[in-house]
């Protein structure tokens, strides 16, 4: 109970509403270290299977927006390793460090990390084969607005992967913050994006991946 009360504040310490502005809430990195990398999480996370799912291939570039702690990303180091990259972006400045010191300890030189502003993935152009999104999205205001930054930087044939809680999930963000399934499709369309992937394996998320759709 006590653990399903510490993994719904992974959602709950966010109090704005899903138009706002994110407001640093994870500024406190021990304690967010604690709640994302709990073994636990492993159980419903399914990290292995999500990163196995996604068929990176070495020598692709992955960036994982909003990274955290780097759950995924470390573990995209490895997938795209030895000339691949994997690069975490986080608003905190004391996340990036936590990723910078996991890399170093790791001795991962393929996975980096940088501090970014909320508005903006401040991505150059055709440098992602993937990007991903886990738990993120319903903390990034404007989203129309950050997704239609977001296409200019993926490759010709890049994907975007989301995971993020679905509306039925015990665990999450508070009720009137989550985006549904469905709500994240139209999301994705209205920005000129098509779904083309889903997979069902996550007992708490829903776990989509889009490409742009093609200009008329
Ligand atoms: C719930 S955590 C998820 C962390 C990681 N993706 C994981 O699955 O363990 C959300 C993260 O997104 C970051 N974040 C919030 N808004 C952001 C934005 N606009 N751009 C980049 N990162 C953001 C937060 O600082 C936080 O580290």
């Amino acid at each position: 109970m006590t653990l399903l009360l510490v993994l719904a504040l992974i959602g709950c310490a966010n109090a704005q509403g899903p138009g706002e502005p994110a407001r640093h809430q994870f500024h406190d990195v021990s304690h967010w270290a604690e709640v994302f990398e709990s073994p636990a999480r492993a159980k419903w996370q399914k990290p292995a299977e999500v990163v196995r799912a996604l068929d990176l291939k070495p020598g692709q570039t992955v960036v994982d927006i909003g990274a955290g702690t780097g759950y995924f990303t470390r573990r995209f180091a490895r997938a795209v390793a030895p000339s691949g990259q994997a690069i975490g972006l986080d608003i905190e400045p004391g996340m990036v460090a936590y990723m910078k010191a996991d890399a170093a300890k790791l001795k991962l030189p393929n996975y980096h990390a940088r501090v970014v502003s909320a508005d903006s993935p401040e991505l150059p152009p055709d440098c992602a084969d993937l990007v991903f999104f886990c738990d993120v999205l319903h903390h990034i205001g404007n989203r129309d607005s950050y997704l239609q930054k977001l296409k200019p930087a993926l490759k010709p044939g890049g994907r975007v992967a989301v995971i993020d809680f679905k509306r039925s999930s015990p665990i999450g963000p508070p009720a009137g913050m989550r985006i549904s399934r469905e709500q994240m499709i139209d999301q994705f369309k209205q920005a000129g994006y098509r779904l083309v992937g889903e997979r069902d394996f996550l007992p708490y998320q829903y776990f989509l991946e889009f490409k742009p759709a093609p200009r008329n």
